[in-house]
């Protein structure tokens, strides 16, 4: 048990690239503590009572609005549900949507923390390869003719198609096609976890499956742990309408009412006052600086050996370790440098721990190539050993 009131705290003289969160000091708390007190301004007849299951109209009629002038598919409001956050919206529909036994499926690798979420249900949990084009969607395929011939039910294929964590990477664009209509033609929910969407730096997000797809077969998760602050567990569902009502009927929000109301009306006044895309805008500047110092400076510590690719959004630089190198062995001795990150094995269902994962969202540009320095050091003595 922890007396700490919130989670990642650094610890004195390591540079935690493990830690893939935004930085506080990029918080809009100025412009959250104005949205607070608007949320409350009518004595917070909106903001104070159970939420409505599904959410705050207004906010689901906003988010949807944007959504649909941001993609090539309208959304609406009825296809849009306030969730708790993405962890939370993911448990919930592994709850809803999938019966004790059922598999399902994971990239090879991907996010840590998802699969505890998918370790809390009583279901069989199996990845399927990846590579530098994101999921081998030929793969899948082949499992779901599989599953089919042998009479198992593949029931969801959880997947961040863009700014991938932990590696970076984004569906390339004939697989994403593929993706939706091989899961139209087996039955298979894509959960698409689009976490990352907003934050790219090159160039706009490629189209989310939620766009491209038939109704029915991709949930796609969004939050605004990201964007605006993780504490606000704020995020949305889109849906088709008769998903979204199986989630609004359910024990819990029929329980609860929205997850998240305070704060998603409070979202709503910071949305309605025009500050998000402005706070985005900036969030993407300084991240893009993080992200091209970390680059620069692992391309002059890394050892040979080593590899990396830039990532054109997200959170994350993905690094691979020369053969003979374990990334879970490498930590401790990373860690007493000054420097940690998350080993492979944490994303891999196999324990395959042949990489490591660098946050580049939490530090500024002279830290980060410290880190890299740092690291390389880490690695070269390892390989010398
Ligand atoms: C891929 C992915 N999904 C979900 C989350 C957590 O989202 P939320 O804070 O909305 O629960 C993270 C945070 O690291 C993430 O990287």
């Amino acid at each position: 048990m922890t007396t700490a009131s919130t989670q990642n705290i650094a610890r004195p003289g390591v540079i935690e690239l493990s830690f893939g969160k935004p930085d506080p000091a990029l918080f809009p708390a100025v412009g959250l503590a104005e949205a607070c007190r608007e949320a409350l301004a009518d004595g917070g007849a909106e903001a104070l009572p159970y939420g409505a299951n599904a959410g705050p109209a207004a906010l689901r009629e906003r988010l949807a609005e944007r959504l649909g002038a941001a993609e090539q598919r309208a959304t609406g409001s009825n296809e849009t549900l306030i969730s708790g956050g993405n962890s939370q919206a993911l448990d919930q529909l592994v709850t809803l949507f999938c019966r004790p036994g059922d598999t399902v499926l994971v990239e090879r690798p991907t996010y840590s923390l998802a699969l505890g979420v998918l370790r809390d249900h009583p279901v069989v949990v199996e990845a399927l390869p990846f590579d530098e084009e994101g999921l081998d969607v030929r793969a899948l395929e082949r499992r779901l003719v599989e599953a089919r011939a042998t009479g198992r039910t593949v029931r969801a294929l959880y997947t961040i198609p863009t700014f991938h964590n932990p590696t970076g990477v984004s569906l390339a664009a004939e697989r994403r096609r593929r993706l939706v209509s091989v899961a139209a033609a087996y039955g298979l929910l894509l959960i698409e976890d689009d976490v990352y969407r907003e934050l790219w730096y090159d160039e706009p997000a490629p189209p989310s499956l939620w766009s491209l797809a038939a109704p029915g077969t991709v949930l796609r998760l969004g939050s605004f742990a990201k964007t605006l602050a993780p504490g606000l567990r704020v995020g949305w569902l889109n849906a088709a309408p008769e998903q979204i009502a199986r989630v609004a009927e359910s024990g819990l929000n029929d329980s609860g009412g929205c997850p998240s109301q305070f704060a998603a009306v409070a979202v709503e006044r910071f949305l309605r006052a025009g500050l998000y895309e402005a706070h985005v805008a900036e969030l993407r500047a300084a991240y893009t600086t993080r992200r091209d110092a970390l680059a620069a400076a692992l391309a002059s510590h890394l050892p040979a050996g080593c590899g990396f690719s830039v990532p054109a959004g997200g959170f994350f630089i993905w690094v691979s370790l020369p053969a003979g190198l374990r990334a879970s062995a490498l930590l401790p001795a990373a860690e007493a440098a000054g420097v940690s990150f998350v080993p492979a094995a944490r994303s891999h269902l196999d324990g395959h721990d042949g990489g490591l994962r660098l946050a580049f969202t939490l530090y500024p540009p002279e830290q980060l190539a410290e880190a890299a320095r740092r690291l390389g050091e880490t690695i070269g003595v390892a390989l010398r050993a």
